[in-house]
């Protein structure tokens, strides 16, 4: 039995001390065979030069959030003091300078800032070197972050770098400590390469199922969102480099990016879409990126209400610094840094850095040089090692790449990320040496890997979309790599040559087609400006589809996506098994094999819902616009993606928090009960067992709590508040808890954040359409 414990988000899994000791004799037995198992689906083969990660005890990492509150504010008084000092001791002119970026691609990094007078170099967001030092400050050798980089799938624009799987798979997992790792192991790599401020974890949600950037988010869900992004915050921290949380906010699509208005009420805003943000803060974060966009008419980084009042607030208390999206500086009123450096053109109040009131511009530095301080940048940082604007080497396969330690843990969260949608007549998995015809371009290596920059094309397998989240390839294992080395295969990978593709198919016991749907930041990739045109697979997939379900009855369809598609053929009776892998980096075919030959029995769920019809998602895209400021209203709400199915009775194709595992579990034994009797805000503890059915495989199952709040409250007909990923052997039980924390049972009213007391749902469930058992909790 693997013991899952992240105590300080007090979900916490037990077993009975019986059941323990059965199990350390299984495990004892079962030797190697264990081994194995760990190896390919318990524990990843942590790179050695990443802090803490595999010291065993993942407590010193900051996972827990309830004792590290104190901490933090510890940590941020005294950076904040040391801070403050140094700036007491700064001319104007270095200050301004250090506020503001040079200009895009003047410096080895995606973001670099002046060098302030007298100073080694100016600051590179991206990559990295000790580069602000400020002479009047009279401290030897203080060097700031000077390197600032993106992205949420690995470093862009160097070469050398892991490809993992995108912060879409991450959601997937639905496993906090994959999560954590996932920060951990790109914070690793941009130590290591001298970057002191990554541009990422990305949070926006998928509010419109074609937005483009929706697979470098944590998906549909503003819990699900909180618990990934402060995990990634926590694991990229916990290697010294700057978290930066972004996009604030409502920043949702690509079309009309620079400028559309976003429109939300208040309480959707602080529920749903800030909700997240939050999260990001109360781990520590210590930067944030503000947006392109307006929030109900103003730019948000220009937003005194949004940054001032709300984030830097009382309440949240923010401590780090804002800076702004590249080019979206408009005032130095609410942001901290101007990223990639502008004059102040675009000012909407008309002030330059010159015209910043001096306690305004002291604020500003502070905030940077504590972020540098609290992350302990100043001692034993890495030098910068690479440059992103030289020229890349094009289709060169390095498997001995800098970071191969991190493979094992790709191909890991590959594996736990790869959704089992469908699997009638228990087709999945498949054994050693079957005969199997693989189809379709997506199985195939790209012709030339990381031919187009940013990953803006589409050829071969898909493992990234395009834009700012994406890193160069190291290699790329394709479906049709792994399979072949497990199978006897027969493969057409030509999608418009549907007859060779019926007589691979006819000719083998199985038929696995493959294909994918892409999207990516602004530009244009095969007519997609960004957000996708319409949620159907690219390259004509359907019809490839259904012409190789009607040549073999044992049909298996891959998607490579990145998020809902349209399944005009999902209820093909040949069509037995639907396997959605999102995203899943360079481990893509080795990952995906090891799910379809069931060395790893699945358990990734959806992180957003797929509708039989765009019709039936509850906004979209706004692609025409003759408004000089394109309006995006959110008139939803809290209602979309589950939320929106629930209240307007919409049976989904696949629901929010679906995924299917090779074994099949029992719930029972539901509990409710508030952890502090006395405490009238206290959290609750929600107790179940649940039994792995199965006698011949163990498996994760994935138990989600949603709460039906009072009628009262007037929220959606359920919410997620808990969730986890639990580890169970064949034929055994696992006693669960779950613990809702009180802050997430808050609602937002008219005077702000209120408690609302009541009769609560509270279900537990396999997906938000699969509630197994229910009680009614009664708040006085
Ligand atoms: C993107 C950001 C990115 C920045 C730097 C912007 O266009 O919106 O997500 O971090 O560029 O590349």
């Amino acid at each position: 039995m693997k013991e899952n414990k992240l105590d300080g988000e007090k979900r916490v899994i037990t077993q009975s001390k019986k059941m323990r000791g059965v199990l350390v004799i299984v495990l004892a037995l079962t030797g190697l065979l264990f081994v194995r198992l760990v190896y390919r689906i318990g524990g990843p083969d942590i790179s050695a030069n990443i802090i803490g990660v595999n010291s065993g005890d993942d407590r010193r990492n900051d996972l827990n959030e309830q004792n590290s509150a104190g901490e933090q504010a510890k940590k941020w008084l005294s950076a904040k003091i040391r801070a403050r000092k140094v700036v007491a001791t700064m001319r104007r002119e270095e200050k301004e300078a250090g506020v503001a970026g040079v200009g895009w691609a003047k410096g080895p990094c995606v973001g670099n800032v002046a060098p302030l007078p007298g100073l080694k170099q100016g600051l590179c967001l991206q990559v990295s070197q000790p580069f602000f030092t400020f002479p009047s400050a009279n401290i030897d050798n203080l060097a700031i972050f000077s390197l600032i980089k993106d992205a949420p799938m690995g470093v862009r624009l160097a070469p050398n770098v892991s490809a993992f799987p995108s912060a879409l798979n991450a959601a997937a997992s639905f496993d906090k400590r994959l999560m954590y790792k996932y920060g951990a192991l790109l914070g690793a790599e941009f130590r290591a390469l001298g970057v002191h401020v990554a541009l990422g974890p990305m949070t926006n949600l998928i509010r419109v199922p074609a937005g483009g950037r929706n697979w470098e988010g944590p998906g549909a869900d503003p819990f699900l969102a909180s618990v990934q992004a402060a995990a990634m915050v926590r694991g990229i921290q916990s290697q010294g480099v700057i978290a930066t949380v972004k996009h604030l906010i409502a920043n949702e699509q690509e079309h009309y990016r620079f400028d559309y208005s976003s429109n939300l009420d208040k309480r959707t805003l602080m529920e749903v879409y800030f909700a997240p943000f939050e999260a990001c803060v109360r781990a520590g974060v210590a930067a944030v990126m503000c947006s392109y966009n307006r929030l109900n008419q103003i730019y948000t980084c220009a937003h005194d209400e949004l940054i001032n009042g709300i984030l830097k607030g009382p309440d949240i208390n923010f401590q780090g610094f804002v800076m702004t999206d590249w080019g979206a500086h408009y005032s130095f009123v609410a942001s901290d840094m101007v990223m990639a450096g502008e004059d102040a053109s675009k000012s909407v109040d008309g002030l330059t850095a010159k015209d910043i009131p001096e306690n305004r511009l002291d604020d500003m530095v502070t905030r940077i040089l504590s972020a540098h301080y609290v992350l302990g940048q100043d001692e034993g940082f890495p030098n910068v090692q690479f440059n992103s604007w030289e020229q890349k080497e094009k289709n060169v396969y390095n498997f001995d790449y800098r970071f191969k330690q991190h493979a094992s843990f790709i191909r890991e969260l590959g594996a736990a990320s790869t959704v089992l949608l469908k699997n009638s007549k228990k087709i999945l998995p498949l054994s050693e040496g079957s005969s199997v015809a693989v189809i379709g371009e997506d199985a195939r290596r790209p012709n030339i890997l990381n031919e187009f920059d940013d990953r803006g094309g589409n050829d071969g397998t898909l493992a990234q979309g395009w834009g700012s989240g994406t890193s160069e390839f190291p290699y790329l294992i394709s479906p049709l790599e792994a399979i072949s080395s497990r199978a006897a295969v027969i493969s057409s990978t030509d999608n418009y040559d549907l007859n060779s593709a019926k007589n691979a198919a006819s000719s083998a016991s199985f038929a696995i087609v493959f294909a994918n749907s892409d999207s990516g930041e602004a530009r244009l990739v095969e007519g997609h400006e960004g957000d996708r045109n319409d949620l159907k697979l690219w390259h004509k997939s359907d019809a490839l589809i259904t012409a190789v379900a009607s040549a073999n009855q044992n049909t298996i369809v891959v998607l490579h996506t990145v998020g809902a598609v349209d399944m005009p053929w999902i209820n093909h009776p040949n069509i037995s098994a639907v396997v959605l892998a999102l995203l899943p980096g360079q481990e893509s075919g080795a990952a995906l094999a090891s799910v379809l030959f069931g060395d790893v029995n699945p358990s990734a769920r959806l992180p957003f819902t797929i509708h039989e019809s765009r019709r039936n998602y509850a906004a979209d895209v706004l692609y025409d616009s003759n408004q000089e400021i394109p309006q995006i209203t959110y008139s939803e709400g809290l209602y979309f993606d589950y939320r929106h199915a629930d209240k307007f009775n919409i049976t989904p194709v696949f629901s929010f928090g679906h995924g299917l595992s090779y074994s099949t579990f029992t719930y029972s034994r539901l509990t409710v009960t508030r952890v502090h009797t006395n405490d009238e805000q206290s959290a609750v503890s929600v107790k179940l067992r649940v039994k792995n059915n199965d006698f011949a495989l163990d498996g994760h199952e994935v138990v989600q709590v949603y709460v039906a709040f009072p009628e009262a409250a007037d929220e959606p007909p359920k919410l997620l508040k808990g969730f986890e990923r639990v580890w169970i052997r064949r034929g055994k039980a696992a006693d669960v808890e779950i613990v809702v924390e009180a802050k997430d049972l808050r609602v937002w009213g008219v005077g702000g954040w209120t408690f609302v007391k009541g009769s609560y749902k509270f279900l537990v469930g396999a997906s938000s359409t699969d509630i197994r058992l229910q009680k009614e909790f009664l708040w006085r």
